[in-house]
C-alpha cells in the first residue's frame, strides 16, 4: 500500500459513513445519536464534516460492526450507508490519464476484506470536482485494480460487494456500500410527482423543528404527494397530520399514498388555494407547519414573489395556535426576508442552506412572534 493512503480503520471500532444532502449532515449524527442511544450505545467519536467533504456524516459506535450497521440501517435522514476504508491523494494536474492510473494501482494494492470471501462486485462512483474523466472512467479504473487483486468478477446488477470509489477533486474516498437502494427512495411506491421531496429531506425538515415534544396537530400546506406527512407519522405517532393542496391530483395523489401506508385514521387530506387555509383549518389549529411552498423556478425570475411569501406567512399565522413553528423551504430568500419584515408575524429561529437536486434552498424555522 502507498504510503499516500490514509487507513480510516485505525482504531478498535468501525466507524460508518452515511451520504447525505449537503446541509444536512450535522441532522444525520444526531439520528444515529439518538438512535444508538436508544440501543444503549455510546457514539462519542462523530463528524459532520469527515475527511472536509460535505454530504458526508461519520459515525464511530462503540458497538460491534453488526451491532452499528443494524442501528445504521433504521436511519431516515441518509441516502447510504457505507464502510469507509481508505483515503487517498490524486495527481489531477498531471492528467486524466495519470489519475485513473493512479486509481487503479492504488486501489490495487488496497486490503478490501469483504472483497476475499465475494464472487462478484461492482464499484459505484460519485465524482465531484472540474476533471476531464468521467464517474464511469473512475469505476473502470477502480475496477480494473480490484480486478487484478481480487477473484471476484464484476456484476452489476448480483454482485455480493459494492465498492464505493468517490472522487472529490484531488482526493478518493474508498468505502464498501451496504445499501443496495438509497433509504431514502422508501417512499417511491404509489404517488410520486416529479416536484416530490425526497423522504429523507422530509425527515430532516421535522427533526429542524426542534421540538421537545411531538406537535398535536401538523399542517403541511403544500402538500404533493404528502410525503412530510407520511414522515410525520412514521416519527409522531400521536400526532394528526392534516394535509392541503389546490391541485385535484395532488389531492387524490396525497390520499392515495395515505391509504396505503394505512394512515387513514390520523392523516386528512383538503383541497383548496391556501389564500383560504386559516378558514378551511379552523378547527384544526395545528401547532406546527412543516412545508415545501413551489420553488418558482419554472415562473422565471420575473415573478414578484414577496406578495406570495406576504400572504402565505399572514395565512400561516392565521392558522397556528400562538406556540405554533414553521419549517419551510425557500428558494428565494431576498423576497420571503422581505415578507417577513412585512408581515413581522414571526421570529426566525434558525436558516441553513441545503441542497437538493442541484438547487440551494434554504430552510427558515419560525416562530410566532407574539408567542
Ligand atoms: C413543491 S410541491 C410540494 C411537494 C410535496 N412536498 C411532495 O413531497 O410531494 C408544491 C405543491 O404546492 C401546490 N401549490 C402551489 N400553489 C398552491 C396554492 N396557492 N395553494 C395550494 N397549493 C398550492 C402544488 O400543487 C404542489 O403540489
Amino acid at each position: 500500500m502507498p504510503a499516500s493512503v490514509t487507513s480510516l480503520r485505525s482504531t478498535d471500532h468501525t466507524p460508518l459513513l452515511f451520504t447525505v444532502n449537503m446541509g444536512l449532515e450535522d441532522v444525520v449524527v444526531n439520528e444515529y445519536r439518538e438512535r444508538a442511544a436508544t440501543a444503549d450505545v455510546a457514539v462519542p467519536d462523530a463528524d459532520d464534516a469527515p475527511f472536509g467533504l460535505q454530504s458526508y456524516a461519520l459515525v464511530t459506535p462503540r458497538a460491534t460492526p453488526e451491532a452499528a450497521l443494524a442501528i445504521a440501517r433504521q436511519m431516515r435522514s441518509v441516502h447510504h450507508v457505507l464502510t469507509p476504508l481508505y483515503t487517498f491523494p490524486l495527481p489531477v494536474t498531471d492528467g486524466a490519464e495519470a489519475v485513473l492510473q493512479t486509481i487503479r494501482s492504488t486501489v490495487e494494492s488496497l486490503d478490501v476484506e469483504a472483497m476475499t470471501t465475494a464472487d462478484t462486485f461492482r464499484v459505484t462512483t460519485v465524482r465531484q470536482g472540474d476533471h476531464d474523466f468521467t464517474s464511469v472512467d473512475v469505476q473502470r479504473a477502480a475496477g480494473g485494480g480490484l480486478d487484478a487483486h481480487y477473484a471476484a468478477a464484476v456484476d452489476l446488477e448480483d454482485y455480493d460487494v459494492d465498492v464505493r470509489v468517490d472522487v472529490h477533486d484531488d482526493r478518493c474516498l474508498v468505502s464498501v456500500q451496504h445499501t443496495r437502494e438509497a433509504l431514502s427512495r422508501r417512499q417511491l411506491e404509489g404517488y410520486q410527482p416529479r416536484a416530490a421531496l425526497k423522504a429523507n429531506v422530509a425527515y430532516a425538515l421535522l427533526r429542524l423543528a426542534h421540538r421537545d415534544t411531538p406537535p398535536d396537530a401538523l399542517l403541511d400546506p403544500f402538500c404533493g404527494s404528502g410525503t412530510i406527512l407520511l414522515e410525520a407519522a412514521d416519527r409522531w405517532p400521536d400526532t394528526r397530520g392534516y394535509g392541503n393542496d389546490w391541485n385535484e391530483e395532488a389531492v387524490a395523489g396525497a390520499r392515495l399514498n395515505v391509504n396505503r401506508a394505512g394512515l387513514t385514521d390520523r392523516v386528512t387530506i383538503r383541497e383548496g388555494d391556501v389564500w383560504h387555509l386559516a378558514e378551511r383549518f379552523e378547527d384544526v389549529s395545528p401547532d406546527l407547519i412543516v412545508t415545501n411552498p413551489p420553488f418558482g423556478v419554472r415562473m422565471g425570475s420575473s415573478m414578484d414573489f414577496r406578495p406570495f411569501y406576504r400572504r402565505v406567512l399572514e395565512q400561516f399565522h392565521a392558522v397556528l395556535r400562538p406556540t405554533g413553528r414553521v419549517v419551510m423551504l425557500v428558494l428565494r430568500q431576498g423576497p420571503f426576508n422581505k415578507a417577513l419584515d412585512d408581515t413581522g408575524a414571526f421570529d426566525v429561529r434558525h436558516v441553513r442552506v441545503i441542497e437538493i437536486g442541484g438547487l440551494y434552498p434554504r430552510v427558515f424555522v419560525l416562530e410566532r412572534t407574539d408567542t
